[in-house]
């Protein structure tokens, strides 16, 4: 049976420490899988621009033997030039697994249920798996454990929030959210997430204040006000998330050695300031490299079952 890897809600928590013991390995010795998937293909179908989930997928896989093809919004017109559904069965005849990112996370679905191949989401509207699963996996070399590490999150309730409410509710974290009202995360997301946090000993929170959410956190994160894809909102979001900003004054009510992250790209000036991405605390670089060693755990998980 062939597995995909499309919301980290779909995975149990013995698998996801897993891939992130095994993106461990990956990291501590990046040629130790150097032909483990040699002669596999894999296709990246991407509807949005990206710099680090395709540069990190294509070079994972070329570190571990195999090989990618990009098609970009331009090569596929995907649900336009042809169905979803016909894309993923002609592209599971060509290669080994398939990287969707999309617009609505039912066009990954459709990818998953016709594709014969394993089916990775890059990122969809609703959620960011890869993202997350780097994240955690960051969270834990910095902070040193998963299992009640705070984490506070500020700014729109989006799909790496949902990703990550996933993870934390699964890995036992502790974590804070703040967002606008009108802009937390999906309801029914956050609340499998406080279900599986009840029996991992996690714990998640909402309120509308930034301050009272990193107050304690050992993690600041942050993601753009305005996801590909809601560019027309973006007036509107600037104003709606203008007291949501990761600047100096509210990382000095977080813990004295709290760490920032942020998924990048960042809008520097929005949701977060010049200063604390450049700062000492500042993280996100390490975060963007650990989307390589975690891709390649995972496409060693889901093509040869390591
Ligand atoms: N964080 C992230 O997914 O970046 P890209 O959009 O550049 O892939
Ligand atoms: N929430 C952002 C993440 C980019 C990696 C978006 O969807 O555009």
């Amino acid at each position: 049976m062939k597995r995909d890897f499309l919301t980290l809600a779909s995975w149990s928590a013995t698998e996801l420490r897993r891939l992130l013991e095994l993106a461990g390995r990956c990291k501590r010795s990046p040629r130790a899988y150097a032909s483990a998937l040699s002669g596999k293909t894999l296709a990246l179908v991407f509807q949005k621009p990206s710099v680090r989930t395709r540069v990190s997928f294509e070079v994972a896989i070329r570190q571990v033997g195999g090989s990618a093809i990009y098609l970009g919004p331009e090569d596929v017109y995907l649900g336009k030039r042809e169905p979803t559904k016909d894309v993923a069965r002609t592209l599971a005849r060509y290669v080994d697994a398939i990287v969707a990112r999309t617009f609505s996370h039912q066009d990954v679905e459709e990818f998953a249920r016709y594709a014969s191949v394993p089916v990775i989401n890059g990122l969809s509207d609703a959620h960011h798996p890869c993202q997350a699963l780097a994240d955690l996996f960051t969270v834990q070399e910095r902070v040193g454990r998963l299992k009640g590490a705070t984490l506070a999150y500020v700014g729109d309730g989006n799909n790496v929030l949902h990703s990550l409410a996933e993870g934390a509710g699964l890995l036992g974290l502790a974590l804070r959210v703040a967002t606008p009202p009108r802009y937390r995360p999906q309801a029914a997301i956050w609340r499998q997430a406080v279900q599986h946090a009840a029996r991992s000993g996690g714990r998640l929170t909402w309120c509308e204040n930034p301050r009272e959410a990193v107050k304690g956190a050992d993690v600041i994160y942050t993601d753009v006000w305005t996801s590909m894809g809601y560019e027309r909102e973006g007036a509107v979001r600037r104003k709606a998330f203008r007291a949501f900003q990761v600047n100096q004054a509210l990382v000095k009510q977080a813990n004295r050695g709290c760490v920032i992250m942020h998924c990048l790209p960042a809008h520097r000036g929005e949701e977060i300031t010049d200063d604390v991405v450049e700062g000492r605390q500042s993280m996100v670089f390490d975060q963007a490299e650990n989307r390589l060693h975690a891709h390649k755990a995972l496409l060693l998980t889901l093509l040869k079952g390591v």
